[in-house]
């Protein structure tokens, strides 16, 4: 059996991060919220070890979240982490308190004693530290193993059940020891032995898939993304032909790309690929259309027309194969890996279509590990490490009516300064994404000796970890520079290139 940790989620802000720190150190782990699982499934389940994460709450109010303290001995090693801590020390008799002198924010120094956690780590460091509650007195059986200057319990255990708490934060960064905190409390606390690998992941998933789906016919929408493209490599090394992808070319796809996705998987891969050129039709529906949320809306629909007639076209397919990713089963809230992705990028195909049954091999990786899956396969980089694109595609970085005399320049523009990017930009200043926004200014020029007027390039760099805010990338002079001689240059019609300089918030990274 799969040796895993359960990350129990009290609300925190840093559960995923959790999650993936566990993940980090070759062991499975999986988050689940604190009243949507009982003591005995925690115990049915076998899990090695659980992680209490931390919330915004305080344990004395009544709604704040609790879980059953039987869980404190059912012979299985809980660290307790910020809120968790607390909630340990209060489910097992302890004494939490609220005080705001003793409240702690950043990174502050901790005193270890000796403790199983504390293992290689020495007895001063720095921790990172968000809280007004501290546990003011340690309940039975547990002693204090590090404090701060404010901050009496900055850790406590009760070694005989195997019972650790932190009130700083081991999963960020800024703890300079967190990673090995965590790794004690796996593998001398929790007995783990780091049996989660990539290599294994790809190796049991082909074999499950190839019994599971024996002489099944297996349907996927491919759209060359990192996600729907490692899965369906991973599917097609399971079953073969019996795997068939539809790749929709909306015509909306960056320079070359399209062919890139076509190859890639029919030539290099050997997969059944069916590319459906829909370029005319999506143009068609998009004909005057302006407003994005429209765009976006005619594009899903559409998406899900043409793919309901290839799949008509094939006959019965009784199983569809997504590219969900864990942080889509987390985001839906129902934490199983039934659940459908309603945010999918061609817009919720399963709801139109009849399937006995959906496919989601990835449905249990971050998206990191579903890169490296893609690397164990043998994709290639260019796909493992895309920046990610949205499903409209380029229908939403051309602003105002979509036509193909934009996109095209569009095309080439993007090309263009994503070539100089890569080119000139040094490692440490990389953007993570990087594109150009075809706007809808007009502006005169002067090329030659002749008054030009044209359309205004836009370019979009930014630094972000998560997407949800980015920070605009400060792009080396040369790189802006090479840019824009090039694009006004080399593609007639344009007039002038801008950088954008927003962050988000308060923009978006998307223009529209
Ligand atoms: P925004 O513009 O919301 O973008 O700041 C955040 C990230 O999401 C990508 N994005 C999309 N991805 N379908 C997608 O799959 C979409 O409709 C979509 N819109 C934006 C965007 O490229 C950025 O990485």
């Amino acid at each position: 059996m799969q040796e895993k940790i359960l990350v129990l989620d009290f609300g925190g802000q840093y559960s995923k991060l959790i999650a993936r720190r566990v993940r980090e150190q070759n062991v499975y782990s999986e988050i689940r919220q604190y009243n949507k699982i009982t003591v005995k499934e925690i115990k049915d389940a076998a899990y090695s070890g659980i992680i209490f994460t931390g919330g915004p709450c305080s344990v004395y109010e009544e709604t704040s979240p609790h879980f059953d303290k039987a869980v404190l001995d059912c012979g299985i090693p809980v660290l307790g982490i910020c809120y968790g801590a607390q909630l340990m020390a209060y489910m097992a008799g302890g004494k939490v308190e609220s005080a705001a002198n003793s409240s702690e924010y950043g990174r502050t120094k901790l005193f270890a004693t000796e403790s199983t956690l504390f293992e290689s780590v020495p007895a001063e460091s720095i921790c990172w530290m968000s809280h007004t509650d501290y546990i003011k007195s340690v309940p039975d059986g547990f002693s204090v193993t590090a404090h701060t200057e404010k901050c009496p319990t900055a850790a406590m255990a009760d070694p005989v059940r195997k019972l650790y708490a932190v009130q700083f934060h081991p999963e960020v960064m800024h703890t300079e020891y967190g990673t090995r905190i965590i790794a004690n409390f796996l593998f001398s606390v929790c007995g783990c032995t780091a049996s989660w690998k990539m290599d294994d992941f790809v190796e049991t998933s082909v074999k499950k898939y190839r019994e599971e789906l024996k002489g099944k016919k297996v349907l996927m929408a491919l759209s060359g993304g990192v996600d729907s493209s490692v899965a369906a490599a991973l599917l097609g090394k399971a079953i073969g032909e019996n795997l068939v992808c539809v790749f929709v070319d909306h015509g909306m796809m960056r320079k070359n790309e399209g062919n890139f996705v076509e190859n890639t998987f029919k030539n290099s891969f050997g997969l059944n690929l069916i590319r459906v050129n829909a370029e005319e039709r999506f143009l068609g529906k998009l004909k005057g259309v302006t407003e994005p949320e429209e765009k976006r809306k005619i594009i899903g629909k559409e998406f899900i027309r043409v793919f309901e007639e290839e799949a008509k076209k094939l006959g019965k397919t009784e199983i569809l194969a997504q590219g969900t990713i864990y942080p889509d089963v987390i985001e839906s809230g129902k934490g199983d890996s039934a659940t459908i992705k309603s945010h999918h990028n061609v817009g919720g195909l399963p709801s139109v279509m009849d399937f006995e049954r959906i496919v989601e091999p990835l449905a249990e990786l971050f998206k990191d590990e579903v890169r490296k899956v893609g690397k164990v396969l043998g994709l290639p980089d260019r796909l493992v490490y895309r920046q990610p694109f949205p499903g409209p595609g380029l229908a939403v970085r051309v602003i105002g009516e979509v036509t193909k005399e934009k996109l095209d320049m569009l095309r080439e523009a993007d090309a263009v300064f994503c070539e100089e990017t890569e080119k000139l930009t040094p490692p440490d200043l990389m953007p993570d994404q990087y594109f150009a926004v075809m706007t809808d200014l007009m502006s005169v020029g002067v090329k030659g000796d002749a008054r030009i007027y044209g359309p205004v390039v836009a370019l979009r760099a930014v630094n972000t970890d998560d997407f949800m805010t980015a920070e605009w990338t400060k792009l080396p002079s040369e790189v802006l520079e090479a840019a824009s001689g090039r694009i006004t240059g080399e593609i007639s019609g344009i007039t002038r290139v801008v950088y954008d300089i927003t962050s988000k918030p308060p923009a978006t990274v998307e223009w529209e």
